[in-house]
């Protein structure tokens, strides 16, 4: 294992989001979210499964919880799910939402586990888009009212607050592409989104500020290289557009105070005086979300005249065929910390898979070991080359629902049943944990 000198306080954990381990999305008073509706919606995911049930974590959170400390992860990333503590996304409360993520975040710190909690990880309230949802201004002041209500109730016991999970994934699938919640292709919607949930970003950071005593706060981007197919001239602007979309939109104006340069022309009509410095607020890390690079290819017939192009047929690839390309992964890292100068955590990182039981019953994950093992090498080449990376997150600990593709693909360290619910640890598990033995071992403080 090639992860040198890792500070003893590195953060190993493992991440999740409600709406795709929770299930019960009608029970206690929850309201149902923009999710609930696409699942319901003819091809609004591939393999027509739902979030209804997922892993039921909403009931099994005590043994999901007793499964991460048998691993040793020290911290737990998970989201909550807004309409759970405001059905209709604004307004009434339900009590009995609130009092599950209590359960939850008491029973991790029982286990020694530390909270993080993600405030939006695409689940808006139906409700709230039913009124514009994020093409309107008025979404920033829904989203610090819910952001005030969860720092009141949890930030006496949570430090670790995360405003947004990958800004710019379900703003351009959901307003741009068709592939996500909730599933408009137009222009002029996309970038009233993606000004109004920085809006709401800026906005979230301010009230935790004021709300959390010591709160860390952080937010999630998801940053990957982007090529252009073929490596093909033909396909260069849009991949250049692509790449402004995909990993600037955001962090280059909560960070730096400006749109790119593309987008900063284009979406200069919903800009209003003041904004940016509402959207610019100091925080205090910088979420990392890797997998491969993506290819893009330029195609006219689509919103923004590109799409996602074919990856090289000689590209490796583990599990559900996305690329493996560990040496992009270091190469972000490096990128982020000279563009940001911040520190940095992997908050999620993994690969899918199709992984079922033996006839013993053993799940042998034995390319999610590999993907792993590359990619935690690449972040120590990364670290040794300077990048301030201060933990890791795997995506996932338990396969769950994902999104477009339901239940069809396994990201988990863990393996689900799903009509049974059994949960069995993959060989990945007892790998992941053994690897954070052996480097806090090799890491511990002198006595
Ligand atoms: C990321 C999402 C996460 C999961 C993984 C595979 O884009 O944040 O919810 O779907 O991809």
């Amino acid at each position: 294992m090639a992860l040198p000198q890792i500070p003893h306080d590195f953060v190993w954990g493992a991440s999740t989001s409600a709406y795709q381990i929770e299930g019960a999305v009608a029970e206690d008073g929850r309201g149902p979210s923009i999710w609930d509706t696409r699942c319901r919606m003819k091809g609004g995911v591939g393999d027509g499964t739902t979030g209804d049930v997922a892993c039921d974590h909403y009931h099994r959170y005590p043994e999901d919880i007793a499964l991460m400390k048998e691993m040793g992860v020290s911290a737990y990333r998970f989201s909550v799910a807004w309409p759970r503590l405001l059905p209709r996304g604004r307004g009434a409360i339900n009590q009995a939402g609130l009092d599950f993520y209590d359960r939850l975040i008491d029973r991790l710190l029982e286990a020694g586990i530390e909270p993080w909690l993600t405030l939006y990880h695409w689940d808006l309230p139906q409700a709230l888009d039913d009124l514009g949802g994020w093409t309107s201004r008025d979404a920033a002041g829904w989203f610090a009212d819910y952001a005030c209500l969860a720092a009141r109730r949890y930030g006496d016991r949570v430090k670790r607050w995360i405003t947004f999970n990958e800004f710019s994934v379900f703003t351009l699938f959901g307003y741009a592409i068709n592939w996500a919640a909730p599933g408009v292709t137009d222009r002029v919607s996309h970038l009233r989104a993606i000004h109004h949930v920085n809006l709401a970003h800026g906005a979230g950071v301010d009230v935790l500020r004021g709300l959390v005593p010591g709160a860390s706060i952080g937010a999630i981007h998801n940053r990957q290289i982007v090529l252009p197919e073929g490596g093909k001239p033909e396909n260069q602007a849009a991949a250049d557009l692509l790449n402004e979309h995909w990993n600037l939109a955001f962090p280059d104006p909560q960070l730096l105070g400006h749109y790119p340069p593309q987008i900063a022309r284009a979406i200069e009509p919903y800009v209003q005086a003041g904004d940016m410095a509402r959207i610019c607020r100091p925080i205090d890390w910088f979420g990392l979300n890797h997998y491969g690079p993506i290819f893009a290819r330029a195609d006219a017939d689509t919103t923004w005249g590109f799409t996602w192009g074919e990856t090289p047929e000689d590209a490796p690839t583990y599990g559900v065929g996305w690329p493996v390309f560990p040496d992009m992964f270091r190469d972000e890292l490096l990128a982020i910390s000279r563009r940001y100068r911040m520190p940095i955590y992997v908050t999620e990182n993994g690969c899918g898979g199709d992984d079922q039981p033996d006839a013993a019953g053993q799940v042998n994950d034995e390319h999610r070991i590999n993907f792993f093992k590359v990619y935690t090498d690449a972040m120590g080449e990364a670290m040794r080359a300077g990048a301030d990376v201060r933990g890791y997150f795997v995506w996932c600990l338990l396969d769950n629902f994902e999104w477009g593709s339901g239940l069809s693909q396994r990201f988990g360290l863990v393996h689900v049943d799903y009509q049974t619910q059994k949960r069995t640890p993959k060989a990945s598990a007892r790998w992941y944990a053994e690897l954070i033995r052996s480097v806090r071992r090799s890491s511990a403080p002198a006595a």
